[in-house]
């Protein structure tokens, strides 16, 4: 057995041409993805709901934020972030690119970033200030 690990091969997802413009379309592959055609932007995600599974290109689409049909967490097309109240690990993402009318996708989901923390709006003062 080779020491060195293998990339995977990227996964093809057909012709753009054939995507809806604004609806999450789920594609068959292993695991399955959902992809979102909007203008020239789109988005690879996976399409299974961190939370518990649901199917998320059966969601509501508002201003590239979907919405989970099942319990309402909303999640960050661009970034995966989840942004709605019910908390969740962040939805996988992939890289996508055109090649010859053809839509592609790495199989490796993008690294996500941690979420940063906002500052408090009013800060307590230590104990020993004046
Ligand atoms: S399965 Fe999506 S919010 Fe619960």
């Amino acid at each position: 057995m080779s020491p060195f690990r293998r990339e995977r091969p990227p996964v093809c997802l057909g012709p753009l041409a054939s995507l809806p413009e604004d609806v999450p379309t789920r594609v068959a592959t292993s695991p399955p993805v959902a992809i979102l055609r909007h203008g020239d932007t789109v988005h690879v995600f996976e399409d299974r709901c961190p939370h518990a599974g649901a199917i998320l290109s059966r969601g509501t689409l508002t201003n590239e934020h979907l919405t989970c049909p099942a319990h309402k967490a909303t999640f960050e097309l661009a970034t995966g972030r989840s942004t709605g109240r019910l908390p969740c690990r962040p939805l996988h993402t992939y890289t996508s690119w055109l090649q010859d009318g053809l839509l592609y996708h790495s199989p490796t989901p993008r690294p996500t970033r941690k979420a940063q923390k906002s500052p408090c709006p009013n800060p307590t003062p230590p104990l020993d200030s004046p």
